[in-house]
């Protein structure tokens, strides 16, 4: 079916979500460092096929990244190292927030720093801008020497990073973790305990390829960050193993190419996912997979695609989950007894008394 690019995207009531205090038009968003500051694919189609933007790591001063070469294709994947290149933070509120203003959808803006005071000076100077919606601050990122995933990786320092930009910030923050760490569900609850919005997981995994005839790695950086299909069982396992933990919404980002891909997610339970490699692959991935969810979704005999929020979980997470979060409608979608319906659906299918009407 062909799409038009151009027009202004309809409405996807079936896809809709507010979390933060953002209505968001649908639950996809790019992921940090793939999709620039939406300027370039501004030339492609009509941003407000997005549900968001995220923006590209932001710090204090202009940073130029790593040497090349900065990025190496593996299978299934690739693997970046490109040290959080930037122009600095007052470009961006200047220069590039109000431009990308325009595009009408709501910002998040990605936040780097080498240490503390980098991530509080950069978040003091967002505050100055009306057009941020969120902040994601990027604690996992593997391919600087100081700061990133060094914050990522201990959940005592995550969490005291998280209080300090919490104290600062004047909008929502989501805390965005690495996978490269022992126990995630440590440094998750930690960084709630310490005010997180909500989480994004994960980032990319540290991975390396070597070239055999010069006898070196490929990376400028020796090492680099792993990303793309190749980590999505890695990205779908964290999530799914944070989810029975926490209660603040979990974005979920890793390896997401298709609108199966997204389901998995949300039955992991991930309230809202992004989608970041795919787009070196086909840059309409986003719009595309919008067009295609609500006819997955009539297959999956779900109206609104948060009626499958968390169901891969045993029943029991999913009651103690609506317990804990309290008003928070965990189980969200326009009619409760749908949910009853299928949690009830849920346990025959486990009790292996039915199969799923989509089986
Ligand atoms: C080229 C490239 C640049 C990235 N830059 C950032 C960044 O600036 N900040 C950040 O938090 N994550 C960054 N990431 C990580 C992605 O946002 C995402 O977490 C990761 O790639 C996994 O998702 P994917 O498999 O869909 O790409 C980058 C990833 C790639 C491939």
């Amino acid at each position: 079916m062909s799409i038009a690019w151009f027009d202004p995207p309809r409405a996807h009531p079936r896809l809709q979500h507010h979390a933060l205090g953002i209505a968001f038009r649908h639950v996809l968003m790019p992921a940090s460092g793939t999709y620039g500051y939406g300027e370039e694919f501004a030339g492609l189609y009509d941003l407000r096929w997005l549900g968001a933007l995220v923006t590209k790591a932001t710090t204090q001063t202009p940073r130029l990244g790593n040497g090349t070469p900065r990025v190496a294709e593996t299978p299934s994947g690739m693997l970046n190292a490109i040290g959080l290149e930037n122009p600095g933070v007052e470009v961006v509120v200047e220069r590039i927030l109000p431009t990308v203003a325009a595009y009408g959808v709501p910002i998040i803006v990605n936040v780097a720093g080498s240490d503390e005071d980098e991530y509080v000076e950069v978040v003091r100077a967002l505050n100055a801008s009306p057009h941020v919606r969120a902040i994601e601050l990027n604690i996992s990122c593997p391919n600087v020497k100081a700061g990133g995933m060094h914050f990522g990786a201990d959940a005592t320092a995550a969490a005291r990073l998280t209080e300090k930009v919490k104290r600062e910030s004047r909008v929502p923050v989501i805390v965005k973790l690495s996978p490269n760490v022992t126990d995630i569900v440590e440094v998750a609850r930690a960084v709630e305990r310490a005010g997180a919005d909500a989480l994004s997981l994960i980032n990319t995994v540290v991975g390396m390829t070597i070239d055999i005839r010069l006898r070196r790695p490929h990376l400028w950086n020796t090492t680099g960050g792993l990303s793309g299909p190749a980590i999505r069982p890695i990205a779908l396992s964290h999530v799914y193993r944070v989810y029975p933990h926490v209660s603040v919404p979990i974005i979920g980002v890793g390896g997401i190419a298709g609108a199966e891909d997204v389901i998995a997610f949300i039955l992991a339970g991930a309230e809202l996912v992004q989608i970041g490699t795919a787009h070196f692959v086909d840059p309409y991935v986003i719009p595309r997979i919008v067009h295609r969810l609500p006819e997955l979704l009539d297959a999956l005999g779900v109206e609104h695609i948060h009626e499958l929020l968390g169901r891969a979980h045993p029943d029991e997470v999913l009651e103690a989950k609506q317990v804990k979060n309290g008003r928070r409608a965990v189980l969200s979608g326009p009619d409760q007894s749908a949910d009853k319906a299928h949690a009830a659906e849920h346990a025959a299918v486990r009790a292996g008394e039915r199969t799923r009407s989509w089986d």
